[in-house]
């Protein structure tokens, strides 16, 4: 689907360091595609950067007139986060794809955690609001460094009552005890935000859960993604191209060097925008978008990151 032209309508502070942005269409007689909890857009700034973003507002998500997206300021950006923050302002113009959503709520799940950490909070917000119209069953957990920093917390206070728990470590002189807020009740769903850090310890916590029931949303890859592999052939069936995959090299580098134009965003393995179908090969996945289940499929693959693990990987490109 083609980007949608959109104009910044309104940008105020959420928290400390914590922007909210709203985007409705250029053109008033285009219609912003409906969402549901947890999806997320690319955002295209005017110099070229893309970035990905949660959708917050549910309360209107099946005709929504804008999106809102909630920024924080990044020490370590790589300039989405700066310029979201310093450089755009309401009037300014953008372009965002038609939402995806790769961390939906399990409509089978009825006994529910949320566990946001910071900015993490995003798309867990969303997703509280949709459990909040259907009256499912859940908690949310937010923890951050500081309460300053905690993004939608009024509204969150607001529409949550007692289901949330709040952990600012500041205020509690320590961080969370993860381990005993997962076991403090037979959650059949955990959806977690965050930081690497929480995200890799929550995976430690249910290593050995049943499969489906913990799902995660990060936003940034593991470096290790993109070690070096073995060398490969790649055939383009549907494009009649061959080539031959370098050890340092990803398959959609590869692809591109081709001649074929194919969807790209994060390069990561986050976004899923550059999912590919596979017809032929073992893929070496390592992407964090694909679940398990899909993984083990072998039927799609992120070509920014992932590899292939057999002499050849024929896409259905
Ligand atoms: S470009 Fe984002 S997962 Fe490949």
């Amino acid at each position: 689907m083609t980007d949608i032209a959109v104009k910044i309508t309104a940008k105020f502070a959420l928290a400390r360091d914590v922007v909210a942005i709203r985007l409705a269409p250029v053109n008033p007689s285009d219609r912003l595609p409906a969402f549901e909890a947890g999806a997320h857009i690319d955002v295209r700034l005017t110099d070229g950067l893309c970035r990905q973003y949660s959708l917050t507002n549910v309360g209107d998500s099946e005709a929504p007139a804008q999106y809102e997206i909630a920024v924080a300021r990044d020490a370590a950006s790589r300039g989405g986060s700066l310029a979201m923050h310093d450089q755009l302002h309401v009037g300014s113009r953008l372009s965002v794809s038609a939402p995806r959503n790769l961390f939906g709520l399990d409509p089978s799940h009825q006994r529910i955690v949320l566990i946001a950490g910071g900015i993490g909070v995003t798309p867990l917000y969303a997703m509280a609001q949709q459990l909040c119209k259907q009256n499912v069953q859940f908690q949310l957990i937010f923890c951050a460094r500081s309460a300053v920093r905690m993004a939608y917390l009024e509204e969150l206070r607001a529409l949550c009552g007692d289901r949330l728990l709040v952990h600012a470590d500041d205020e509690r002189g320590h961080p969370i005890d993860l381990d005993a807020a997962l076991r403090a009740q037979p959650w059949d769903g955990v959806y977690a935000c965050g930081p690497t850090g929480m995200l890799d310890a929550i995976a430690d916590i249910t290593v050995d859960w049943a499969p489906g029931v913990v799902r995660m949303e990060r936003f940034t890859a593991d470096p290790a993604v993109h070690a070096p592999g073995a060398v490969f052939a790649l055939e383009l069936r549907a494009s009649g191209l061959h080539t031959e995959v370098a050890a340092n090299e990803s398959v959609l580098d590869a692809i591109e060097r081709l001649g074929v134009a194919h969807s790209f965003s994060c390069r990561e393995g986050i976004c899923g925008s550059c999912e590919a179908g596979v017809i032929e090969g073992t893929v070496d996945h390592r992407c964090a978008v694909l679940s398990q289940a899909e993984k083990d499929t072998q039927q799609m693959m992120m070509p920014c990151v992932s590899r292939c693990s057999s002499e050849k990987l024929v896409l259905n490109l």
